[in-house]
């Protein structure tokens, strides 16, 4: 039997084999879904057995969205503009990456938010594929300012820089005057990082942490195990609208299901999955 999967580690929170065990069952597929839990060093032999292992495509997620890029042979322009990819795919005995993110992320923004990008300060924690891919959606529908804020400044300014664009800046997590007068006139923030991850090394952690921030802000946090991390109750604190990761969960993996199997799943049947209250 032919097999699909997930990339990543830690994987004890993943929700995607509930979600692509529906879509299959659904579709009533000959298509098993895995869970392939590797260290980055693993990665080589992964793919070089893929196709051996009767493997033909799968998901991938933290952190190894821009770690996967070295062993794939043909690259979707998506991948080519965020230089991170969330699904890959097994055509012949090549390997393409997709990056399906930026498309999950764009469709999860609340509509009174989407509809007025052009007038909204942004704010994304974080500089790793995820990250990239939400800038990009950001930027493509034309944010009025984006600010990436992240540890590693370097990674951060990298991404801003690729742009050459006024409207993306960056700020060091640690500069904290910059990341106070930033987030005191966001109207839309982004966690990209896994910091309040249930199953990460800072489950309690929450970066907006003695913040200030707009009593009409929107938090998205693409966490979304638990399902109200410390940064969405931080958000819902200050009055804001509250959001987390499961909507772009959802519509990442059913952009990545069409493009593995062709079929155009149900956002019901995957969110139905989760057996969410
Ligand atoms: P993904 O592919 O989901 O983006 P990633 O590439 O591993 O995952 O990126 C994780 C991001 O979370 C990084 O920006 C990381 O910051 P660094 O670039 O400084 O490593 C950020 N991150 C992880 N743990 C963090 C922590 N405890 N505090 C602040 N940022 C953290």
């Amino acid at each position: 039997m032919n097999k699909i999967g997930i990339i990543g580690n830690p994987l004890s929170h993943t929700l995607s084999p509930n979600i692509h065990d529906s879509a299959i069952k659904h579709f009533g597929l000959d298509l098993s879904f895995e869970k392939w839990e590797l260290e980055k060093k693993e990665l080589k032999s992964f793919f070089l057995n893929a196709k051996k292992n009767n493997v033909v495509g799968g998901c991938i997620t933290v952190p190894h969205k821009e770690n996967v890029l070295e062993y794939f042979d043909l690259y979707d322009d998506s991948v080519k503009r965020i230089g991170a990819a969330n699904w890959f795919k097994i055509e012949n005995d090549r390997i393409r990456g997709f990056n399906t993110d930026y498309i999950g992320f764009e469709k999860s923004i609340p509509e009174n938010i989407l509809n007025n990008l052009s007038e909204i300060n942004c704010v994304v924690f974080g500089s790793g594929g995820s990250a990239k891919a939400v800038v990009e959606a950001l930027f493509l529908k034309n944010a009025q300012n984006i600010c990436i804020i992240n540890r590693t400044f370097s990674k951060a300014e990298e991404i801003s820089n690729k742009y050459s664009n006024s409207r993306i800046s960056s700020q060091k997590l640690d500069s904290i005057d910059s990341v106070k007068s930033e987030l005191k006139t966001a109207d839309l923030i982004i966690n990209t990082t896994s910091v309040g991850m249930g199953s990460g090394p800072q489950p309690d952690g929450n970066l907006l942490k003695n913040y200030e921030l707009k009593n009409n802000v929107t938090g998205i946090d693409l966490v979304y195990s638990p399902k109200k991390t410390p940064f969405l109750k931080n958000i819902s604190e200050f009055g804001g609208q509250a959001i987390n990761g499961i909507d772009m969960l959802i519509y990442q993996a059913q952009a990545g299901f069409k493009i593995l199997t062709d079929n155009n799943c149900p956002f019901e049947i995957m969110k139905s999955a989760l057996k969410l209250d």
